[in-house]
């Protein structure tokens, strides 16, 4: 086996993107403005059902869009509060902090890796007893499992909080039958590499208040696009990756990754000025047209990408019953679309560690509260002991791959490695 059994690596680049991406190389006059761009944003509206829906570079840039639209609108001020969970990535802080407000990390439940909504009203009261100024939430949908959206909606009513989602994992998933990314005031969906479709960089804004989606639009057309050599680099992702990096993977392809990273020909997820809270230049940017038709051929897939990884995530827990792991609990009426099956285990660290040294490229999201794992907590003002779930889940979490790649017997391979470590 050459090809690792990976759950990154451009996991939902199937043959025909990468010719799309290959083509695209060819027609540089498509890149930048272009009408898919527009026709991805209708085709999400109507997705969704909802009224606006804007295009960005990235899950990050479409949360500093919401967030300056906000500011504009003076529905929030410098300074004030935004409330997330802990047990994220520093790509939801960071745009808080890039927007001048503040971080302020809610614990999250062991049930579901979401908001633990006491936790939130309980954080509540103690900024605003401290002088704080709590005004947001951010409401993550971990792994593509929806948040206890009534709950949350209670407390964001109860303390006149603005709510809005993060489905960077959850697109297609839905509470009591409804879509995420339509119960706040504004919700942010990702395409970055390893969400539910990809772009390789992409994100989307989707919103019903029309005051809101006026001042979004105003920030979208205040930004510009990415550079040239931006644009270039996401599109060789697919490329370099499937025709060269991947299927040699284990004599030299790893080291190719990382030597076409280090020569800026590909992209990294995370620019480790993010890991200190600093802004990448290539934030907010709109998303280019080139991206937007990468984004556009992957959302025609969406319904089989989400009943693929359903079935792989079904196949996992009738597989790794017994066997020592703490597997993803069920809610009856939250459609969960699994964009990674978490276990839980108390030596996960050293599993995921073992399984990359066999090239079983076992997900690792997230093992520190804010991830990635070298992020400054202090910088993206984390304060080590004020969410213990999170820091416990960070050790003992670890993620199986359900992307359309992923075979059943690849799966099978991945359950009997874990099974080895397992009791
Ligand atoms: C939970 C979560 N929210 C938001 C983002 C940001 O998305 P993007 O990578 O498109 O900026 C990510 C991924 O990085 C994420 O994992």
């Amino acid at each position: 086996m050459i090809k690792p059994i990976s759950i990154s690596l451009s996991p939902n680049t199937e043959p025909d993107d990468v010719r799309l991406a290959f083509g695209l190389l060819f027609q540089p006059w498509r890149w930048f403005k272009g009408k898919e761009i527009k026709v991805l944003e209708k085709e999400f509206q109507k997705y969704l059902g909802i009224k606006h829906a804007f295009a960005f570079n990235s899950g990050r840039s479409a949360l500093m869009a919401i967030l300056q639209a906000l500011l504009s609108s003076e529905a929030l001020a410098k300074e004030d509060e935004v409330l997330l969970q802990a047990f994220t990535c520093n790509a939801v802080p960071n745009p808080v902090i890039w927007a001048g407000l503040k971080p302020v990390y809610v614990d999250c439940r062991e049930d579901d890796y979401n908001i633990d909504v006491d936790d939130l009203e309980r954080k509540i009261t103690l900024r605003q007893a401290q002088g704080g100024r709590p005004r947001a939430v951010i409401v993550q949908h971990t792994f593509g499992l929806p948040a206890d959206m009534e709950k949350v909606q209670e407390v964001c009513k109860k303390h006149n909080l603005v709510l809005i989602e993060d489905c960077a994992h959850a697109l297609g998933a839905t509470y009591k039958g409804k879509k995420v990314g339509t119960f706040g005031k504004a919700a942010f969906f990702s395409f970055s590499r390893d969400k539910v479709i990809s772009s390789v960089y992409g994100g989307m804004v989707a919103t019903n208040d029309s005051v809101l989606a006026q001042n979004i639009q105003t920030f979208q057309q205040e930004i510009e696009y990415p550079s040239l050599f931006w644009t270039l680099q996401q599109l060789l992702h697919p490329i370099l990756m499937n025709w060269l990096i991947l299927p040699t993977y284990r004599i030299f392809g790893k080291y190719l990754l990382i030597l076409f990273q280090w020569l800026h020909i590909l992209s990294k997820a995370v620019h480790w000025k993010e890991k200190r809270g600093i802004k990448p230049s290539y934030f907010p940017k709109r998303l280019s047209n080139a991206l937007a038709i990468l984004a556009l051929h992957q959302f025609q897939k969406l319904e089989r990408f989400n009943a693929h990884r359903k079935e792989l995530a079904k196949f996992y827990g009738e597989q790794s019953k017994n066997s020592g792991y703490i597997l993803p609990q069920a809610f009856p009426e939250r459609e969960h679309i699994f964009l990674r099956f978490p276990l839980r285990h108390a030596k996960a660290h050293e599993i995921i560690r073992k399984g990359w040294e066999r090239n079983f490229l076992i997900g690792d999201w997230y093992t520190s509260p804010v991830a990635p794992e070298d992020t400054r907590l202090d910088a993206l003002g984390y304060i080590q002991g004020s969410c213990p779930t999170a820091e416990k889940l960070s050790q003992e979490t670890l993620n199986l791959p359900t992307h359309i790649r992923m075979k059943e017997k690849d799966a099978a391979k991945i359950i009997e490695f874990l099974k080895t470590y397992g009791t």
